[in-house]
């Protein structure tokens, strides 16, 4: 059993990945300050975990960019019996619009607070991070599937603190001994714990495709608006690698236990299913999961897209023996199974 703080931990990824550490054995401590999430989430982590569980959540609310919580973090886990020795950093924001127009919270939130959190674990004498980074920094990719050596190549603020915080930990690997990071190059997470008890729950007009779809299903929107049929892809919509949120929550683990296992090491790994799909393809496949059609209209494209990002995971199977096991019809059957049983989310 391992002492992991998870900072964010009541966020959408950082939830699903709480609860399958905790069914892994481990005991965590979250740092969240609920700026976009609640701690309902938390609570219902709890419930789905069980009794066997017990005891083993710790909940502080609390900033990441303050060292003051940053240590009542720390020290939670020193009175819980086991010092921290491992932290999973899901907390930031993510929103690319709103990184545009207020470019320097998302460097105080996304940077100022990475490094906070690290100057935090380097007093603390904890050095193994699993980092939330982004496919987004690929920006435009030159070709599909994307593996890691691609050029990073960010094309909004948010994609900047990412790659930032990035370039911050391989300074941090290469000035001493000692450090285990993996940083997480996600797809597009989507979908939901298969008991439709935690999920995806957006505040106001969710930006990305998924919650957009399954709140048009839900009755709370009209139609999607599809960005854009004439992209050189098959059926001229857009192309992603949607990756189911448990399939995420699973690599989280595998790339945790791999740190606590090896030396030292920067990793850095896409996690996606290599698989693209697209923007009709998934609404087809929410329609069949729902039993209804999902109104959409043909609508022109987004500033900022690409065609297609799919991922190269093979780098991520190589080094954690990890890769998705969900397709898109068990993304669109849980998705809809929160969605509909929490038509307003937490509430
Ligand atoms: P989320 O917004 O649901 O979760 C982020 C959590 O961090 C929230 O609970 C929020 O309250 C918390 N938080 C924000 N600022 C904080 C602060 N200053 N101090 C403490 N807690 C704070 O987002 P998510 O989708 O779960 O994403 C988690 C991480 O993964 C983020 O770093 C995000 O950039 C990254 N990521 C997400 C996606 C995606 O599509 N969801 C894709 C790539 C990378
Ligand atoms: C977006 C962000 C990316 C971020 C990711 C996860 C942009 C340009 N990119 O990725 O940086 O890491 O979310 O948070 O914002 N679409 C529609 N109608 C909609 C919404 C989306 O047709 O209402 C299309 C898009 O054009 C795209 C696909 O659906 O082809 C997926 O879009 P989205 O879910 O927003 O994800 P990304 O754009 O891949």
């Amino acid at each position: 059993m391992t002492q992991i703080l998870i900072t964010g931990g009541a966020g959408f990824i950082g939830s699903h990945t709480c609860l399958v550490l905790l069914e892994a054995g481990h005991q965590l401590v979250v740092l969240d300050n609920f700026a976009n999430s609640s701690p309902e989430a938390l609570k219902r982590v709890a419930r789905l975990a069980g009794p066997a569980a017990a005891g083993r959540l710790q909940v502080i609310e609390g900033d990441i960019r303050d060292p003051a919580d940053l240590e009542r973090a720390f020290a939670a886990g020193v009175a819980a019996g086991a010092p921290i020795q491992a932290v999973i950093h899901f907390a930031g924001l993510k929103a690319v619009g709103e990184s545009v127009a207020e470019p320097l919270r998302y460097w105080d939130v996304n940077v100022t607070g990475s490094q906070q959190l690290l100057a935090a674990m380097v007093k603390h004498g904890c050095r193994t991070l699993v980092f939330s980074s982004s496919a987004t920094l690929y920006g435009y990719p030159d070709s599909v599937p994307i593996p890691e050596a691609a050029p990073i190549r960010p094309i909004n603020p948010y994609g900047h603190t990412k790659a930032a915080v990035e370039r911050m930990l391989a300074d941090l690997v290469a000035s001493e001994a000692g450090w285990r990071i993996a940083s997480l190059r996600y797809f597009n997470p989507v979908g939901a714990h298969p008991s439709g008890c935690i999920g995806e729950d957006p505040n106001g007009i969710p930006n990305n495709l998924f919650p957009f779809i399954s709140q048009v299903a839900v009755g709370r929107r009209e139609q999607v608006q599809v960005f854009g049929g004439d992209w050189p892809t098959p059926d001229g919509t857009g192309v992603r690698d949607y990756i189911h949120v448990m399939d995420l929550a699973e690599g989280h683990l595998a790339a945790l236990e791999a740190m606590l296992a090896g030396g030292d090491q920067l990793l850095t790994l896409n996690l996606g299913s290599g698989q693209g799909h697209s923007v009709l393809e998934v609404i087809e496949a929410f329609a069949a999961a729902c039993g209804h059609p999902i109104p959409y209209v043909m609508a022109s494209r987004r500033e900022g897209d690409a065609a297609i990002t799919v991922a190269d995971p093979a780098e991520a199977q190589r080094q954690l023996g990890w890769q998705t096991r969900r397709s898109l019809k068990d993304i669109c059957c849980d998705g809809w199974l929160w969605q509909s049983s929490n038509p307003n989310g937490y509430g």
